[in-house]
This record gives structure tokens, sequence and C-alpha cells, in this order.
């Protein structure tokens, strides 16, 4: 596909990181959560006047075309309510858009991932996320099931901070309890050690990764429940399909050593990780803007539907 140079641009906002793309290649992208407190907290915006600080220098960065109108074209999780959905699109004003248009997830990620969206054989796109794990059936252009879950990677560090501080009395800090879960994942048996302070002192422990794999995996539990839940009420001609294909995962979970076999054995079928499954999202949106720009479909769309021309 030739991508068309339009003003207009992609936003992802992700609970770890926000991603801003269009006017040239590639995205860019901030964390999410600066310290001065948070911005997005499960896959929403908490704080719409932090997230157009945020945005609002991206915006400049990216803009190569000039004129009056900037267009914006936002991803949210599939189960976004209609006051979250509202401050999505006021922190994309606030930071000099002029209109806003939000497409769910999911259906940007397997864009951006080159599944063939268009195609009346149903595929299944999960996307473990910071905040959410969002699963949705696609087909003939459009999400025609899906199931969020507000759990994801933030929880599973979350689960290491707490083993840390029960296990060796060390508390650390979430990019050390992230180093973690990035080196260990789901593997029982690899020696790491955990670093931060005891009594404030600086210090360092090794944990058994069995003991913290028994902690992790109620969480983990959490982020397939929405897959399986999807699986089971589906009918059987879409089912059949989905196996056919088989899942795409999405998402920065879906680096998370093991996770891919997880949702293999959780469904029977067979699992692959997209190619750069943090950028898919983005790309995907990115992807979309000049369909959205030519057709001019902005309107069309609203903010409401959530389905895309093929
Ligand atoms: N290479 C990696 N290996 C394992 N985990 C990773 C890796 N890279 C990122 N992660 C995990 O993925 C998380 C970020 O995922 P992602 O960027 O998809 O979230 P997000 O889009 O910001 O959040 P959400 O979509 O839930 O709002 C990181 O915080 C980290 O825990
Ligand atoms: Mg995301």
């Amino acid at each position: 596909m030739t991508l068309l140079r339009t003003p207009d641009l992609a936003v992802d906002l992700g609970t770890a990181r926000i991603r801003v793309a269009g006017g040239r290649a590639g995205f860019c992208e901030r964390p999410a959560n600066p310290a001065t407190g948070a911005t997005m907290e499960r896959g929403v915006v908490v704080d719409a006047s932090a997230a157009s600080r945020i945005l609002h220098p991206m915006f400049k960065e990216r803009r190569r075309l000039g004129g009056t109108k900037m267009r914006v074209l936002a991803c949210a999780p599939t189960d976004v309510s209609p006051l979250e959905r509202n401050l999505v699109r006021s922190c994309i004003l606030e930071a000099g858009a002029t209109s806003v248009i939000i497409v769910p997830e999911p259906l940007a990620a397997a864009v951006g991932s080159h599944v063939d969206i268009g195609s009346r054989y149903s595929k299944l796109m999960v996307d473990f996320g910071d905040g959410v794990t969002d699963c949705a059936v696609i087909s003939d252009g459009r999400i025609t099931a899906s199931v969020a879950e507000r759990t994801g990677c933030a929880d599973l560090r979350r689960v290491i901070q707490r083993f840390a501080a029960d296990a060796t009395g060390i508390v650390i800090s979430d990019s050390e309890a992230d180093r973690i879960l990035r080196s260990l994942g789901t593997d029982r048996e690899k020696p790491v050690m955990v670093e931060g302070t005891s009594r404030g002192q600086r210090s360092s422990a090794p944990i058994r990764p069995a003991n913290l794999y028994a902690e992790l995996w109620p969480v983990m539990g959490l982020m397939l429940r929405p897959v399986k839940t999807l699986l089971e009420n589906l009918d059987a001609g879409k089912g059949a399909e989905v196996i056919e294909d088989g899942i795409f995962l999405t998402g920065g979970g879906a680096l998370i050593h093991g996770m891919r076999e997880a949702v293999a054995a959780a469904t029977g079928i067979e699992t692959r990780v997209v190619k750069d499954p943090l950028g898919a999202v983005i790309r995907g949106a990115c992807r979309m803007l000049p369909f959205a720009s030519c057709l001019n479909l902005w309107k069309m769309w609203g903010t409401h539907q959530r389905t895309l021309p093929v």
C-alpha cells in the first residue's frame, strides 16, 4: 500500500507509551506516565490536560505539511466507555487537532500487522498491552466480536514488586520489575537477582523463579480469560475460520517469554506474534489515515462506529 502524504496524524494513547505517526516515516513515542503523575491508566486517559501536554510537542514534531486543519485518527480499547472516549477526544483537540476519529485498537493492530481484515474469513487479534488485554474477531473489514480485560503488563510488574518485597525485603522500582519480567517471563528455572533498596541501603538478592511464577500465573490467567471467553462465544463457523488462520498477538505483552505458548496451550490454536508487535497499533492507525483523508470519512465514521470500509 502506498502511503499518501496528508496533514493528518495517527495517535496510539497507550498505558505505557504514547505514540504519534504521520507526516513522515516511522513514529515517535513518549512515556505515558512521566514522574509528574498518571496520564493513562488501564488503557484510558485519566488526565486529559496532562495527555495534551505530552501530545502537543509530538504533534508539532510530526507535522510537516502546513494548513490549518489537523485531523487525528486515535485508537482506544474496544470496551471504551463514552466518557473515556470523550477524554481521548478532548486531550487530542486540546493538543491542536481540529477533529478526531476513534478506531478500536485491535482493528488498527491488524492493519498494522498486514492481517487481511477485508477477508470474509474471521481473524482473531489479541493485543497484550501495558494496561489492557484487548481481543477482537475481525472479518469483512470490521470487528464482529470483542472482549477486553483491563489487565496487562503493568499488573505483572506489580506482582513482581510485591513478590520481591515479600520474599527478600527489597523494594524494587517499576523499571527493575520490567527488567525481571522481560528476562524471566514464565521461565521457572532461570536464576535471577533483584536489585533495589532495603532499609535505605542499595541491596540485591536472588529470587526463586518457580515461586514468582506461581504469583504471576493468576494475573496471566486474567490476561488469557478474554481470549477464551471470545472463543467460547463464537459460532462454530467463525471458530473454524479462526482455527484455520491461527491467533495473532500484538502489544508488548506478546514479547514476554512464554506468552505465545500460554495462549496456544489455553486455546489449542496455533498462535503467532506479529512482526514488531509494539508498533502494530500505531502503524495500523497510520496506514488508515490516507483512506480517511481521501474519502473524507471523518464525518461518516463518527466517533461511535467501529468499522473500516474496505
Ligand atoms: N521486549 C519485551 N519483552 C517483554 N515485555 C516487553 C518487551 N517490550 C515491552 N514489554 C512489555 O510491554 C509493555 C508495553 O506494552 P505496549 O507498548 O503494548 O503497551 P501500551 O500500548 O502502552 O498499553 P495499552 O495498549 O495496554 O494501553 C511494557 O511496559 C513491558 O512490560
Ligand atoms: Mg497498546
